[in-house]
């Protein structure tokens, strides 16, 4: 992508609207923008970054064996009725009538849709458990939107539902979604800690929230902080490597303020590694049992002729949300500097050259450099502006990508200025910085 030919709408100063970091970065990098309150359009750098996080979140819903759908975005209320949530759900949620006069919903979440699609489709127990899952916008319309796409009415979610015969398997497919969570997590270079939380409107009695420690986070927690040395690398989705991995997080409490009680978490845990802090949550796991199939009427047909109704939970990651929450936990705001991990980020490599009206031989060079990336793959944009050579770094210090190639003064012979945000320049040839790079892009 050449920056002169892009849609980058970047702003000089930060908007003062935004009171944290991650709203005022992506404002001013133009990463969204603000259609109404609490609705955004996502622009190509913000656009790009949420489909990445997207796939990384899909690839870890397909290794448990879970299969995606897509369910539609308008729901009849009909279903809503029958679960005796329509009523209950109250003004969070969007209600919209169709010409015939139909009561029609923009969907919140989606335990009834799932709930009718498995009951018109599975009828046998041999046919669980049944792990499904869709990436689809929701609608929830917040009193207070906020901190931009972090708290807003319109946002992108991977929601996913367990179907099973028996607690006990229900709850072998509830770990195995608190193990692609923590994957998922891990993938993102994000540090997100399973706490046990209140189920809410969802209902149920297991739950627990993902969460990662931020200042400007609306969760508020309570935990043991030796819970962020617990290593999750090496389980499987397996029934006894997941019970253990549960149990290896559950030695240390930790615990969203719903669920805090002061007495117990001042016994469990010493008082030099109690934190009471605050975070963000990009999670959350729920087990409710028969609470939806029972109203809805879903069940399946056992050995010898009986009939149960099927144990559910669902599954939700904020996947728009995280977009934010990675900006939260990677973005330097004294130095406004911000680096995304490399599996995320909008592209690989900045490439900048310096361009004058004494230097226009860089130009050409950047363009020769920028047709030898793209056809080893590098996904590069290169800034042919004439923007003064200084400000360009600045700039793209901000937007982050992760690398940068700057071909200016100090680039001679074969030789280029290389460098990774946060640290010192190097002098590589361009084999070495394509190598260097498909290396790079090779552990993702
Ligand atoms: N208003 C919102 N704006 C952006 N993301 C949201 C919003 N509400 C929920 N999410 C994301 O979706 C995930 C699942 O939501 P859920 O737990 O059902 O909602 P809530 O936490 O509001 O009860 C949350 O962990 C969060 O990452
Ligand atoms: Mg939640």
């Amino acid at each position: 992508m050449h920056i002169s030919k892009s849609l980058i709408p970047i702003l000089k100063n930060n908007p003062t609207e935004a009171k944290i970091k991650s709203h005022q970065l992506m404002l001013r990098v133009g990463m969204i923008r603000q259609s109404s309150a609490g609705i955004y359009s996502w622009l190509p750098l913000g656009f790009k970054v949420m489909k990445k996080i997207e796939k990384i979140v899909r690839e870890e819903q397909d290794k448990i064996g879970a299969q995606e759908i897509l369910m539609p975005t308008i729901q009849s209320s009909d279903i809503w009725k029958e679960s005796g949530r329509y009523d209950d759900y109250g003004e969070e949620m969007l209600r919209i009538k169709d010409r015939q006069n139909r009561e029609m919903l923009y969907g919140p979440t989606n335990e009834e849709l799932i709930t009718e699609i498995f009951r018109s489709s599975i009828k046998s127990y041999k046919s669980l458990p049944q792990l499904l899952y869709h990436i689809q916008w929701k609608f929830r319309d917040e009193l207070r939107p906020r901190f931009g796409i972090m708290r807003c009415r319109e946002f992108y979610m991977k929601d996913a539902y367990s179907f099973d015969l028996s607690d006990e398997d229900a709850r072998f497919s509830y770990n195995k979604f608190y193990l692609s969570y923590l994957k998922t997590f891990k993938r993102l270079d994000l540090s997100a800690i399973p706490m046990e939380a209140e189920t809410g409107p969802i209902g149920g009695n297991l739950s627990h929230e993902f969460i990662i420690l931020a200042e400007t986070g609306e969760s508020k927690i309570f935990t043991d902080k030796r819970i962020f040395e617990v290593d999750s690398d090496g389980y499987k989705p397996e029934k006894k490597s997941l019970e253990e991995l549960r149990k290896k997080f559950e030695t240390y409490y930790s615990v969203t303020d719903e669920k805090y009680n002061k007495s117990e978490f001042e016994k469990n845990v010493p008082s030099e590694h109690r934190i009471i802090t605050k975070g963000i949550e990009v999670g959350h796991i729920f087990y409710f049992g028969d609470k939806y199939s029972k109203p809805l009427n879903a069940s399946v047909d056992l050995q010898g002729g009986k009939k149960d109704f099927v144990k559910m939970g669902s599954y939700g990651i904020g996947v728009s949300r995280l977009v934010g929450a990675i900006i939260e936990a990677k973005y330097n705001d004294k130095d406004e500097i911000m680096k995304w991990p490399l599996a995320v980020s909008p592209y690989d490599v900045a490439l900048i050259p310096l361009i004058s009206k004494n230097e226009t031989s860089n130009i050409e060079k950047a363009n020769n450099i920028y047709d030898f990336l793209k056809e080893k793959k590098i996904d590069v944009i290169i800034d042919d502006t004439e923007e003064n050579f200084s400000s360009k770094i600045k700039k793209f210090n901000l937007i982050g990508i992760p690398y940068q190639i700057l071909v200016g003064k100090k680039s001679e012979g074969d030789l280029l200025e290389f460098k990774e945000i946060g640290k010192e320049t190097q002098q590589l040839s361009l084999s070495q910085i394509a190598d260097l790079l498909i290396k790079q892009k090779s552990k993702i």
